[in-house]
């Protein structure tokens, strides 16, 4: 099973891409992720990334792309995988899609994470992450046991540098610009399936394992 999970900046791509890794045994490839590993350990890929990244603005598409199929080409993902974050713009699109073609391969489903404006500011806003297992939380609709500590490894919680207001406002506008258009592109191809993200964390899940679970039935490759 290939996946793309598309959606705006908090619409719950993170928190449901683990649930759905989990359950159909796939690797989770955030490129968001990606670039904050290589920030913590300090690397001139970390380092280039951040100036975009606080800026709300997309890490250039040579350098992204590169990253990704690095990614793809590896031993775990030739049972399938799930893309959280990537593709973000046309361009992109265009080369996963040369990518997987020239292996002989297609994307299974593109599944469309749909949340309001409003209720993805105050999401970004209020979301905690552990920097140290990726574990995400939310003050107010999914706040760990203890203020600030990680359920699953006790770490300290952290608020992301990208979630300050000024970023989350221009990785929206980035959005409406470059990512949605991709709603299009992959509903011309029949491949896009859209979900309705304003519901809770469970409802999400089990309309997206649904909408997978069908498509499985068709997967022939
Ligand atoms: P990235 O890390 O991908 O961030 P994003 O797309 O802005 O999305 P988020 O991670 O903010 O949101 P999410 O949808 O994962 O929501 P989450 O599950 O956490 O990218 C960051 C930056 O990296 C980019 O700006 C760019 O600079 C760079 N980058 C990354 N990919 C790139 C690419 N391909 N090309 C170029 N540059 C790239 O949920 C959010 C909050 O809501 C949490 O607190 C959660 O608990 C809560 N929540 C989730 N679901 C629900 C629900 N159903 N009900 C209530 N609360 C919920
Ligand atoms: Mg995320
Ligand atoms: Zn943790």
């Amino acid at each position: 099973m290939r996946v793309v999970l598309l959606g705006p900046p908090g619409a719950g791509k993170g928190t449901q891409a683990l649930k759905i890794a989990k359950e159909f045994d796939i690797p989770h490839i955030s490129t968001g992720d990606i670039f904050r590993q290589n920030l913590r350990d300090n690397t001139e890929l970390g380092k280039l990334a951040k100036e975009y990244m606080d800026k709300g603005l997309l890490v250039p598409d040579e350098v992204t792309n590169r990253i990704v199929e690095d990614r793809l080409q590896k031993e775990d993902c030739q049972k399938g995988f799930l893309l959280d974050g990537y593709p973000r713009n046309i361009p992109q699109a265009e080369e996963l899609d040369k990518f997987l073609e020239e292996r002989g391969h297609s994307l299974t489903a593109v599944i469309n994470i749909q949340v309001e404006r409003e209720a993805l500011i105050d999401r970004i806003t209020g979301r905690r992450v552990c920097p140290v297992c990726g574990a995400t939380y939310h003050i107010k609709t999914s706040p760990p046991k203890v203020d600030n500590v990680c359920d699953k490894c006790g770490s300290e919680l952290i608020q992301r540098s990208d979630d300050k207001l000024e970023s989350v406002v221009k990785r929206l506008e980035v959005y409406e610009k470059e990512t949605k258009p991709l709603i299009d592109y992959y509903t011309r191809k029949d491949i896009l399936v859209n979900i309705d993200g304003n519901k809770s964390i469970d409802e999400v899940f089990e309309d997206i394992k649904k909408a997978l679970l069908g498509d499985r039935r068709n997967d022939i490759h």
